[in-house]
């Protein structure tokens, strides 16, 4: 059986990419000794780094794995993450049985009827945006023209939040999620959380029409939720609500901008925009570092993953996994790519990922049907990208048509 501490050699987590669409170099020994590694984190902890698509499947729903960031020996991949403990968390970092309670209050709003549903105003947000920026432009720089307000005026109208805050709630999300030093994202993480609370105050007192008002309505009344877990809702929701996919929209048009022939096949047949949109999602892996603590010891892939130690999920490796993706590195829109773990995989599966699905699908689909000649309006490789302790993506993209 292998012990932790008695490998050598663990190669550092998170490294940064050097292509924005390919998992950095430095993880290269990773996918030669799959399903299973041991990595450094940035504060010296060992760790585990799950590799293998099959492992990770298993794992993900393993019931000993908490997502609790509370609970002492918890893994942090950067200083921030260790910065923002000292609150309640809600969903993603709580454990069953409340992580249910919680999750089964979210579910009518986000189901695959629910996204559907909210695909014509999706169709007018984007078209909008276009609107402005092809009267505005050539050239443009594409992350603030739109691939940011595409999610966030949407994840707005399903939450509640006035728009007009955007500048604000997206400002303290980028300190949070990329703030220089520790101080500062818990200093975002409190505005922010001041800010939702004078926001579910005013809608104790005048209830409006959206997912938070229904809460605080419902759950909140009825003593289901408590204000603390119900601010640390809001939080997740309009946090993951709109930088994720911003960062997919900004990072999946470079990618395919720098791929003509399939962004020509997909132009040719634009039936074939879902599963491309899912092959995107496996090729770039935008939240690159799901994080877990064993609470029991657990005997998997020949080793013994002792009570108290981290476990981290490479979503870039595992959505790499050969046996599972021949030619893992080349996009292609006819593999069925559908169970890549880009979106995670049991009980904290991406809430959002239908909603995060028919965004993807209106706004990719209908830039390129609407600015056929878009192109980077600077050398590919000048492009600034995100380091790799954050979410993937652009920090700009500068296009022109
Ligand atoms: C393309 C965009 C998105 C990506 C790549 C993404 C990725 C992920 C991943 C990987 C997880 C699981 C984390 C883990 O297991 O440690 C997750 C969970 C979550 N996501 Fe997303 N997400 C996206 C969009 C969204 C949207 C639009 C929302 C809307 C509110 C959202 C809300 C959430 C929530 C609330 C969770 C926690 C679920 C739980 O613990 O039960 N996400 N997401």
């Amino acid at each position: 059986m292998t012990d932790l501490t008695e490998l050598s050699e663990p190669v550092a987590f998170p490294q940064d990419r050097s292509c924005p669409y390919h998992p950095p170099t430095g993880y290269d020994p990773l996918r030669a000794t799959r399903p299973l590694a041991r990595i450094r984190l940035y504060d010296g902890r060992p760790a585990w780094l799950v590799t293998g698509h099959g492992l990770a499947r298993d794992l993900l729903v393993d019931p000993r794995l908490s997502t609790d960031p509370t609970r002492s020996g918890f893994p942090a991949t950067t200083p921030r993450f260790v910065a923002v403990r000292n609150r309640k968390p809600a969903l993603l970092g709580v454990d069953d049985p409340r992580h249910r309670t919680q999750r089964r209050m979210m579910i009518p709003s986000f189901t695959l009827r629910r996204a559907t549903e909210l695909r014509p105003r999706i169709q007018e947000i984007v078209d909008h945006l276009l609107d402005e920026m092809t009267a505005q432009g050539p050239p443009a720089e594409l992350v603030r023209a739109f691939a940011l307000p595409v999610p966030s005026t949407v994840i707005c109208a399903l939450l509640g939040v006035p728009y007009a805050d955007h500048e604000f709630f997206e400002a303290q999300s980028r300190r949070l999620l990329r703030g220089p030093t520790a101080e500062d994202t818990q200093d975002a993480r409190d505005r922010l959380y001041a800010y939702l609370d004078a926001l579910i105050d005013r809608k104790q007192r005048q209830a409006g029409e959206g997912l938070l008002d229904e809460l605080v309505q419902q759950r909140l009344s009825e003593g289901e939720l408590d204000r603390e877990e119900l601010t640390a809702l809001a939080m997740i929701l309009l946090v993951a609500g709109h930088e994720t996919t911003a960062n997919m929209i900004s990072l999946g048009t470079y990618t395919l901008l720098l791929h003509p022939d399939r962004l020509a096949e997909l132009r040719a047949d634009p039936s074939l925009l879902p599963t491309a949109v899912e092959e995107l999602m496996r090729m770039l892996s935008i939240a690159d570092g799901l994080l877990r603590l064993a609470t029991e010891d657990i005997e998997i892939a020949g080793t013994t993953i002792r009570a108290g130690e981290g476990v981290v999920f490479s979503t870039s490796v595992i959505n790499r996994d050969e046996d599972v993706y021949p030619a893992p590195d080349t996009l292609d829109w006819h593999r069925p790519a559908r169970h890549h773990v880009a979106f995670g995989f049991g009980i904290h599966q991406c809430l959002g990922q239908n909603l995060a699905r028919a965004e993807l699908e209106i706004a990719l689909g209908t830039l390129f049907e609407r600015v056929p000649t878009l192109r980077l309006a600077a050398p590919p490789d000048e492009i600034p990208f995100k380091p790799g302790d954050t979410i993937q993506g652009m920090l700009e993209l500068p296009v022109s048509w």
